[in-house]
């Protein structure tokens, strides 16, 4: 059935009947506040409706940081690299991405031509994909490539997914790549193939642990800061540098300091800690591991019934895995929430899903998705 017969149906009965069988479909209504006033139960079962209608026309990605009414009504929950893969591979004409916009933007890069992306509310973006915008960065990589020796010129630039469209097609263009949190080390070795020297942005914390990782000393990463003449170097510490880190992080996982994990294992000594690479160095050098949303996923999947984890992530996800695994203790390491990944809601969600004819599509200009869509190539390639 068209939408513009549903409609007829709707203003005639106020339910419409589905052609797929005997559901009945509810009346579509006008605006976003509308689906605010209806109650959890109501958007569930419109958005279970209008799944079954659609079939495989719709596809619900969901982000491990979505609350979990959202996550259970998705078609695939994922870490980031999961689901931009998830996107690349998808047959669905319309995506509605839950997540944050670069993840909605790096979908809306890899899917096919034929596909829409969709991203329930385009005001939620990533405070740490927005410390580096494109001036600045390129600001700063006119410096530090002028900074370099006329013998060893070439600099790579790595980008976290967790960075605006322009960004990573700014790496495109350059022979750079993009990394997610769970394959940053092999695409840092990746680099380190092409080049002795890396810009990485806009997370000094996932830069410092994966060089770490990789063996390079502290004193070889340096920090660039876009606020600072000469981002806060010479040209001297730039040559000398491995890894030039942005200044930028993420205020969720700033909130997992090394002092509570001290504090945790006073009182559970026989505890384990899990933490996401985007925390400082203490911190995740303290944990007993560190890695991506899915990573942790599995850690915790993995510990045996009565273990004790403490994890040190956004706290949608630990409320799930802690009702996901009733045999064992699943603690937050600190209570902290995601607060634009939490602006995705059942309302806005089911009204998106209302009206795909009418609602904008995630749009990146032809430029900016085709560079883009060279970075994240060379990511997806290396997997
Ligand atoms: P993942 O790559 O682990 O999904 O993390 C994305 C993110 O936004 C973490 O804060
Ligand atoms: Fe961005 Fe941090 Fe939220 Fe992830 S948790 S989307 S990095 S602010």
């Amino acid at each position: 059935m068209r939408r513009d017969q549903l409609k007829k149906y709707s203003n005639t009965f106020g339910l419409v009947k589905m052609t797929t069988g005997a559901k009945l479909h509810p009346m579509k209504l006008e605006k976003l506040e509308d689906y605010e006033k209806l109650p959890e139960d109501e958007l569930v079962s419109r958005i279970k409706n209008l799944k079954s209608l659609m079939g495989s026309d719709l596809v619900i990605l969901g982000h491990h940081y979505q609350r979990p009414k959202i996550t259970s009504l998705s078609d695939f929950v994922g870490d980031s690299f999961g689901l931009s893969d998830k996107a690349s591979k998808s047959s669905g004409k319309n995506i509605v991405f839950c997540g944050v916009r670069f993840m909605a933007e790096s979908a809306a890069i890899l899917c096919q031509p034929n596909q829409k992306v969709y991203h329930p509310d385009p005001d939620a973006g990533c405070p740490m994909a927005d410390m580096a915008n494109m001036k600045q960065v390129t600001e700063a990589w006119e410096k530090i490539t002028l900074a370099q020796n006329s013998s060893d010129k070439k600099v790579i630039p790595v980008t976290y997914m967790n960075s605006t469209a322009d960004l990573k097609a700014f790496c495109g263009e350059r022979e750079g790549i993009v990394c997610t949190s769970s394959n940053a080390q092999k695409t840092f070795e990746w680099a380190f193939q092409k080049s002795s020297k890396i810009f990485f942005f806009p997370d000094e914390h996932l830069g410092r642990n994966t060089g770490k990782k990789l063996g390079i000393d502290l004193d070889q990463m340096i920090l660039w800061d876009p606020a600072k003449p000469h981002g806060g170097t010479t040209p001297d510490q730039v040559r000398q540098s491995k890894v030039i880190l942005w200044a930028g992080h993420c205020p969720v996982h700033m909130e997992f300091k090394a002092r509570d994990i001290k504090h945790v294992r006073k009182y559970f000594p026989n505890c384990k800690v899990i933490v996401h690479p985007e925390c400082d160095k203490e911190t995740v050098d303290l944990a007993d591991a560190s890695g991506s949303t899915d990573f942790i996923v599995k850690y915790v999947a993995a510990q045996p019934p009565k273990s004790t984890t403490f994890v040190g992530t956004e706290v949608n996800l630990v409320t799930r895995l802690q009702a996901k695994y009733p045999d064992r203790r699943v603690f937050k390491l600190q209570r902290s929430l995601c607060l634009t990944m939490y602006q995705i809601n059942l309302s806005n969600l089911c009204y998106t899903i209302d009206h795909l004819d009418q609602l904008e599509t995630v749009e990146l200009s032809e430029a900016v998705k085709s560079n883009a869509r060279v970075a994240l190539d060379r990511m997806l390639n290396l997997s």
